[in-house]
């Protein structure tokens, strides 16, 4: 079974994280509401949204925005100041390998900053594709391998083995994201080209890709204010793009699999639920539910379901 980067485990708080990452918040946040402008739809679900920092984003957009993270405890502490400003939100707890909806159901599905996690990347993009409606969007961001600083690193050092398109464990110094010190953690930093492939292989037909955080260097923010820095990222993600230099890189793609006729309308929220092992149908009560098919029982936990396996 693929290790889960399990942030309850040592109560990790990742929004404090963020608390001086003003400048990375901000440049992804440029190329998302670019890659939103003309997506709209029903059902949206953050990937490992934990916090909902992309929430002002996409809010508006869907009908049904769901954030869905392996991290109960986040959403549990997080879940009234969510709901006070994006009241129409959705949390829920379950794992990316398992995803707890039927198939071909989701117009938009978004994953920032949690493929590094993700040691079986095509059990989790498998899962994507498979909930995903034909034609739908897949927003997708992945820290980045050959990134400028890396390749020199690799050239200065001779580990010239790290120029294939195998997936990189970031080392650990200074980087416990989601653990404590002592406990290493699955940090993955891919090649273009592996994701290419991967999302080829799933029909995820990529529309546009934009290199992000160009700028994300102690020097820079030494040097610069973040106004500023923001003016050069934003001539630096429409110039360089295509140099896939920059250590994150973000994709929008359309799912483009025959999946015969599908007709639904208006379902709701509970309608494209499903058991995450099986997949077979919920019987669903307020607080409970149980696989029809494996008799697996799930609950609600303090007002969000708790759908992981
Ligand atoms: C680095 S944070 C990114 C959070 C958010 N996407 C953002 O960019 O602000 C990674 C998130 O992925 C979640 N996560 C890690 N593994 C997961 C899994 N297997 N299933 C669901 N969520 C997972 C973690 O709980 C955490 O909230
Ligand atoms: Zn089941």
């Amino acid at each position: 079974m693929a290790h889960i980067s399990d942030y309850d485990k040592f109560e990790y708080n990742y929004e404090k994280y963020w608390e001086n990452r003003k400048y990375e918040d901000k440049a992804e946040k440029i190329v998302l509401e670019n890659y939103y402008k003309h997506i709209k739809g029903r059902f949206f679900i953050d990937i490992g949204g934990s916090f909902g920092r992309h929430l002002d984003i996409y809010y508006d957009k869907f009908t049904y925005p769901i954030i869905l993270d392996y991290s109960l405890k986040t959403l549990q502490r997080k879940k009234k100041d969510i709901l006070n400003k994006y009241p129409n939100t959705i949390l829920i707890a379950a794992d990316a390998y398992n995803l707890p909806f039927k198939k071909n159901t989701i117009d938009t599905t978004m994953m920032i900053r949690v493929l590094h996690h993700l040691e079986d990347q095509t059990k989790a993009l498998k899962e994507i594709e498979r909930i995903s409606k034909r034609n739908s969007h897949f927003i997708l961001e992945y820290a980045n391998k050959m990134h400028i600083k890396a390749i020199l690193k690799w050239i200065i050092t001779f580990q010239f083995h790290n120029f294939s398109t195998k997936p990189y464990q970031q080392p650990n110094q200074n980087n416990f994201e989601g653990t404590k010190n002592e406990e290493t953690t699955v940090f993955l930093n891919y090649h273009p080209k592996h994701i290419r492939e991967q999302l080829n292989d799933l029909n995820f037909q990529i529309k546009q890709k934009t290199n992000c955080s160009f700028l994300r260097m102690n020097l820079c923010k030494k040097l610069f204010s973040i106004p500023i820095m923001l003016k050069i990222e934003k001539v630096l993600q429409k110039t360089l793009s295509w140099a896939n230099l920059a250590p994150s890189i973000i994709i929008k793609s359309v799912q483009n699999n025959d999946k015969g006729y599908i007709k639904k309308k208006n379902e709701k929220f509970e309608d494209i639920l499903c058991c995450p092992i099986c997949k077979s149908n919920l019987d669903l009560e307020k607080n409970s539910a149980k696989c029809q098919e494996c008799n697996k029982s799930f609950k609600k936990a303090k007002g969000i379901w708790d759908l992981r396996t």
